[in-house]
């Protein structure tokens, strides 16, 4: 098959790809570098079944060309920056929304029949919260524009909530924050909130592997997939982790209680009854990814220095 895959050079994107090589596909991949690693695509660009596109898909032209003769899409590409959401307002709405918007109609002109995305961490088949970020909110509005299309026009879209992703070419989150710190100050760590959050940590390659796994399982046009750990751990608990796998003992100073920004999430923890009725289970639980995915910011120091 030939996929197209939106957010090439980020930590889903670029595994994503890999994935799709090894069994065989042929993959575009779009990525404007917003965030995303030229690097991470190393595997992925000595592979003649593999085109880069670098471009921005708020770009319609970029979108519809990029989709020439694909077969399905996996849409990564996105703002993924909740925490600075309300310096930028219209940031959200453009990388979020708009983007997954020309994706959507660039299958309907293109014919491309499936998506694989990734949107709001809720219950699967449940009310939707009120909204507290406006990343939170863009996911929303880009989730009720795919299963509009996916009923308007025939569409299937496989919709995943993720928990916390973490792993190998890892760039953004707390988990990132703190190893960035540690880098700079091995001997002390700020934290904004009180520890007391809870994360459902899961390692990217137990994601790609629950996306392949629903894409080959038949399932309803729209279909909703939380992948998550089988086990939450506090914020707490995973500094430990770190410092352990650092082999460091940092002071740790919090920035007290409460929320650790407008749109934090307390507690992240997905029921995923129906992956496991797939027969998917997390290879990692969530110690051993964060350390995983600590190890390997350490063995890769330059991901941690400011970006030129
Ligand atoms: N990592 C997590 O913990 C997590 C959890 C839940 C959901 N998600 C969602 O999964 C998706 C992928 O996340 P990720 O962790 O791989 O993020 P990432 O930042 O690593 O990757 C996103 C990629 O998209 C690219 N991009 C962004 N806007 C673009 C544009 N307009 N044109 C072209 N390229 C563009 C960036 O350069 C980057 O390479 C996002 O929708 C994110 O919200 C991630």
């Amino acid at each position: 098959m030939r996929f197209l895959v939106t957010g090439a050079a980020g930590l889903m994107g670029s595994h994503t790809v890999d994935r799709l090589l090894a069994e065989g596909h042929e993959v575009i991949g779009v990525d404007s570098y917003i965030t995303g690693r030229r690097e991470f695509l190393a595997y992925a660009s000595a592979n003649p079944r593999f085109t880069l596109i670098v471009g921005d898909l708020f770009d319609f032209t970029t979108v519809i060309e990029a989709c020439e003769g694909v077969d399905a899409v996996f849409h990564f590409a996105a703002n993924t920056d909740v925490r600075y959401g309300t310096d930028y307002p219209r940031r959200d709405l453009d990388q979020n929304v708009i983007v997954t918007w020309n994706i959507l109609e660039a299958m309907r002109r293109r014919d491309i029949k499936t998506i694989l995305t990734t949107l709001l961490p809720t219950p699967e088949d449940g009310p939707l919260p009120i909204q507290t970020s406006l990343q939170s909110a863009s996911k929303l509005a880009a989730e009720a524009f795919i299963s509009a299309y996916a009923q308007g026009y025939g569409i299937r879209a496989l919709i995943f909530r993720f928990a916390a992703v973490v792993g190998e070419r890892c760039t953004h989150g707390h988990l990132f924050d703190f190893c960035r710190q540690l880098h700079a100050h091995p001997d002390q760590l700020h934290v904004l909130g009180d520890g007391a959050v809870r994360r459902s940590y899961i390692d990217v390659a137990d994601c790609v592997d629950a996306m392949l796994l629903a894409l080959h399982h038949p399932t309803s046009p729209v279909e909703v997939f939380n992948v998550g750990s089988l086990t939450p751990c506090e914020l707490t608990e995973s500094i430990g982790w770190i410092a352990s796998a650092l082999n460091i003992q940092p002071a740790i100073e919090y920035s007290g209680p409460g929320p650790a920004w407008v749109g934090s999430c307390p507690v992240i923890y997905l029921d995923c009854t129906k992956l496991h009725r797939l027969g998917w289970q997390p290879k990692l639980d969530p110690e051993a990814a964060v350390r995983r995915t600590v190890h390997y910011l350490a063995a890769n120091p330059w991901l941690l220095e400011p970006r030129a």
